[in-house]
């Protein structure tokens, strides 16, 4: 280990960045390096800095991929948010089909409800799901679970798609995603077809049972009525 020689102090009128430099030796030498470096060759001292690489582009470029993905789930009427296993044996036996019946979730998450509806009740299930992130998960859970080709996830936006043929529908979204749905409901959905929604209700529609899960929160039960009061 060499001796240390007395670095030069900062001089007035440098860098504000640079205070606190003084203190130590170390500190101070590190600090006229970089200070030199910086007068010679701006850039490629503010890139060494900063140190780029390709990790620290891949974290860059990670953490704006899920900003953005962030934001725009912010935009939806319903963000993700599971269901407990035990609420979806409810959800589906208050919709009490016949076995090869056609279920939909609209909103299917990470298709948890798809794969419970082929095991527990040998339905066939389609899951519409927006985000594509999930759309992968629910993929991969039916694939893998064997659920595949009797339960099936569409992606894309379950407002614009056709859900004619649906002997049942699950929801779990929110308010303002009930209220839509509703007059989609009616114009899509054979009469007398049952629709279950865990914790909203359907706005202006009459449940025909209410039931509660295991934490306490409703599970409505509706069925299509295609009346005058419902149809205008
Ligand atoms: C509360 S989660 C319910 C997930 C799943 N049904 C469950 O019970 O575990 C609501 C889901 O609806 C999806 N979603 C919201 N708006 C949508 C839209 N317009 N079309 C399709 N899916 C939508 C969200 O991405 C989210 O995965």
């Amino acid at each position: 280990m060499g001796e240390w020689t007395k670095p030069p102090v900062l001089k007035t009128g440098e860098p504000s960045w640079l205070r606190g430099f003084e203190s130590h030796p170390l500190r101070q030498q590190l600090a006229t390096i970089l200070l030199t470096d910086l007068e010679q060759n701006p850039l490629s001292s503010f890139l060494e800095v900063i140190t780029i690489s390709p990790l620290s582009i891949g974290l860059a470029v990670g953490v704006i991929f899920f900003l953005v993905w962030l934001s725009w789930n912010l935009t939806l009427d319903a963000w993700w948010q599971p269901t407990g296993q035990r609420t979806i044996i409810t959800m589906l036996e208050l919709l009490d089909l016949e076995p090869g019946d056609l279920v939909y979730d609209l909103g299917c998450g990470d298709g948890r409800t798809l794969t419970a509806a082929v095991s527990d009740f040998d339905l066939r299930a389609v899951g519409i799901e927006i985000d594509p992130l999930r759309v992968v998960f629910s993929w991969l859970r039916v694939i893998l679970s064997g659920a595949y080709p009797r339960a099936r996830v569409s992606p894309g936006d379950m407002y614009k798609k056709d859900i004619s043929g649906a002997n049942g529908v699950l929801i779990f979204l929110s308010g303002d995603a009930n209220e839509k749905l509703a007059q989609k409901f009616l114009q899509e959905l054979d009469q007398g077809t049952r629709i279950v929604s865990y914790y909203h209700e359907l706005p202006g529609w009459k449940p025909l049972k209410k039931e509660s899960n295991d934490q306490g929160h409703p599970v409505y039960l509706y069925e299509v009525e295609k009346n005058e009061q419902y149809s205008q």
